[in-house]
């Protein structure tokens, strides 16, 4: 498969599904608070989806090759933890935690896929620091996207932003083609050279989902086949959008009122 070019028809559907996922994390928000444990979250997000947007958690049972079938409806990654962090009653969230929630729903068989961090009470000057530095990031990437340019523009952009400020980008996990698919080409890495890459253009939609640590980049992945943790266990965060390329520039399909806004160096 290449990368799918999709119709004004199918944009307007990836609109509406980038909208839920986007609601579901806005529904979530007041839940993050000391003491909730990670499969409460799973379960109210999962209901949400399920019962009121007639939505379908795509992570509940995805089974990736090589991959055993993920055993819930989003992902709840804390502290060290990269990504994929499995939700579960035996995981309480703690004052100072800062946790990643990732919702991927899909509406009339289109994907909308997002990640925001939440902080758990008050947060460490690290966890703040990094949390805004990976938003940034991934905003320096969203910034970068417009027809005509290699796709490597994103990961350079990410990669400079993220390294500048003494920080590593993880490389085993990218951003990805979205749409029909929960994973679809092209693979977006947030590192490398801004002339590599397919070329851009109108119509095609990816993610852009910088993992950014505190300490190394180097990543392994825990017994359970799914969580994967910083190596030297350093601090771990990320964002994640839908983007769509437009004639112009961009648009992001996973905004809501709820989402912090952007930085002042995309409004000015
Ligand atoms: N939502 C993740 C992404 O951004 C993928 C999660 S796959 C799962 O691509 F199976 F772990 F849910
Ligand atoms: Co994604
Ligand atoms: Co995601």
């Amino acid at each position: 498969m290449s990368i799918t070019i999709k119709t004004p028809e199918e944009i307007e559907k990836m609109r509406i599904a980038g909208r839920l996922t986007a609601e579901v994390l806005d529904y979530i928000k007041p839940f993050v608070k000391p003491g909730v444990t990670t499969e409460e979250l799973d379960k109210l997000c999962h209901d949400l989806m399920v019962n009121v947007q007639n939505s379908i958690p795509a992570p509940l049972n995805y089974a990736p090759p090589g991959h055993k079938p993920y055993p819930k409806s989003i992902c709840t990654s804390i502290n060290h933890q990269v990504c994929h962090g499995v939700p579960s009653k035996d995981k309480k969230l703690k004052n100072g935690d800062v946790v990643n929630l990732d919702i991927t729903v899909i509406k009339d068989g289109w994907h909308g896929d997002s990640s925001r961090m939440f902080h758990v009470g008050e947060p460490g000057i690290l966890a703040r620091r990094l949390t805004e530095i990976t938003y940034e990031c991934m905003w320096k990437g969203i910034a970068a996207v417009r027809p005509g340019v290699h796709l490597g523009v994103v990961g350079a952009a990410i990669q400079k932003h993220a390294e500048s400020n003494g920080y590593s980008v993880v490389r085993e996990f990218c951003g990805h083609g979205i749409g029909r698919g929960f994973h679809e080409e092209p693979q977006v890495l947030h590192y490398g050279k801004a002339d590599e890459g397919p070329t851009l253009e109108p119509g095609m939609t990816f993610t852009i989902e910088p993992m950014i640590n505190a300490g190394r980049r180097d990543i392994r992945v825990l017994g359970d086949g799914w969580t994967v943790v910083t190596k030297d266990h350093s601090l771990s965060t990320q964002w994640e959008h839908t983007i769509l390329v437009t004639e112009i520039g961009y648009e992001v399909l996973t905004l809501s009122a709820e989402c912090p806004p952007p930085p002042a160096f995309i409004t000015g």
